[in-house]
């Protein structure tokens, strides 16, 4: 069957049959713990109840019109996400790829409003914002980049977590309309920028007229503790941007802009067919729905804080851990090597974990999990880690 498969991935030696909660079984029925919810999608297990009775029945009665035509489901779903983001509008799509295009043609449509012919948007060294032309382009990444040069035109990287390379574009390139950037940069190995960036990053937008424009991806949804991580501190942006656990698996993506970003887009500027259709957005609400009942962002925090003390404690001084990190269940831990085979070790045992940025062991674990699950999930990465580095 592989073989009429284009070779995008590499691919673990496993197919799941089953998902219930935080549980996976494979095509033989072994038991797996999944600790990385599917990068950062099932927020809320596999097969969550609320969104597979919303899903079935929304299935029975309408799944796709085309926006051609009003979509009730898609009204419901952006009020519901200004009101937890404190944005105004809302342009639904079908992944984190699409959903930074997007921002992307928000910003350079913002710079033409401007009088500015060739707009240009800041972006961070070890970034990932998607595999679309412009969003590899934005991303930093060589690796994802090569061969696939001409790359789009009108972006400015500069280093993360860095506000003066920010405020030296701004005293150089008057063609600047934009900055993008992920509160937390994912792929890029779970890095925190200091207190107070986004903070800085609001106060040049404001100061030069760019639109600060927030890659939520991998963040939004509760993951770190916050419905979106900038709520971890003041900063306003003009465009969050989100995706992976919106839909807890039925892909969704969404463009949320508030201000003049909220503005620019006009019929005929853009669009998608599948783009939220009723069966997105229903399994979207119910996601949204769900976390709320179920108070399950402050759960995030707290059970982040509870992992990341328990690897605190069962690694403290373990030479080849270099360090520990990240925000709610974002969590990473750095070593000092590259480690990309303790994901086939962990999967051996029967936990599912992954690898970024060569040495950065990466946990994305559901939001649901119990504190014992999560207390189960610290001891064994723990051990795996103990094993390898005395290995
Ligand atoms: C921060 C961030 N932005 C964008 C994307 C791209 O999303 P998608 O794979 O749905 O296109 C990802 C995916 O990992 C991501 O983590």
């Amino acid at each position: 069957m592989a073989d009429h498969l284009m070779a995008t991935y590499n691919r673990l030696p496993v197919q799941f049959a089953k998902g219930e909660g935080i549980w996976l079984w494979d095509s033989e029925h072994r038991q797996y713990l999944d600790a990385i919810s599917g990068i950062a999608v099932c927020g809320l297990g596999h097969a969550h109840p609320a969104v597979t009775q919303a899903l079935c029945e929304q299935a029975a009665t309408l799944v796709h019109t085309s926006n051609l035509y009003g979509v009730t489901l898609q009204g419901q779903l952006a009020d519901r996400l200004c009101e937890l983001s404190g944005m105004q509008r809302a342009f639904f799509c079908n992944s984190g790829a699409e959903a930074n295009e997007a921002a992307i043609k928000i910003a350079r449509l913002y710079g033409h409003g401007k009088g500015i012919s060739c707009p240009s948007v800041i972006v961070m060294e070890q970034s990932f914002h998607g595999r679309t032309l412009a969003t590899l382009t934005a991303t930093g990444n060589r690796r994802i980049q090569a061969g696939f040069e001409p790359l789009v035109r009108g972006f400015i990287r500069v280093p993360f977590n860095d506000l003066d390379a920010i405020r030296t574009v701004a005293g150089n390139n008057s063609d600047t309309v934009a900055v993008l950037v992920e509160p937390v940069q994912g792929e890029g190995g779970i890095n925190v920028p200091d207190a107070g960036y986004l903070d800085g990053i609001r106060e040049i937008c404001t100061a030069n007229g760019w639109l600060m424009m927030l890659d939520e991806i991998q963040t939004g949804i509760g993951r770190t503790g916050e419905w979106f991580a900038c709520q971890h501190g003041d900063a306003r942006p003009d465009v969050i941007t989100l995706a992976k656990a919106l839909g807890n698996g039925v892909p969704i993506g969404a463009c949320l802009a508030q201000g003049a970003a909220a503005e620019v887009m006009q019929p005929g500027k853009h669009g998608t067919t599948f783009g939220g259709n009723p069966l997105a957005c229903r399994a979207a609400l119910a996601v949204l729905e769900t976390i709320t009942r179920e108070g399950l962002v402050s759960r995030a925090a707290e059970l982040g804080q509870r992992m990341h003390s328990g690897f605190s404690s069962a690694l403290a001084g373990l030479a080849g851990v270099s360090n520990i990190r990240g925000l709610g269940l974002m969590i990473g831990i750095e070593l000092d090597r590259p480690c990309g085979e303790l994901v086939s070790r962990a999967m051996q045992g029967g936990l599912l974990i992954n690898v970024t940025a060569e040495r950065v062991v990466r946990l994305l674990p559901p939001l649901i999990l119990t504190d014992k699950q999560a207390d189960m999930i610290v001891e064994q990465v723990s051990d795996l880690i103990r094993d390898f580095l005395a290995g």
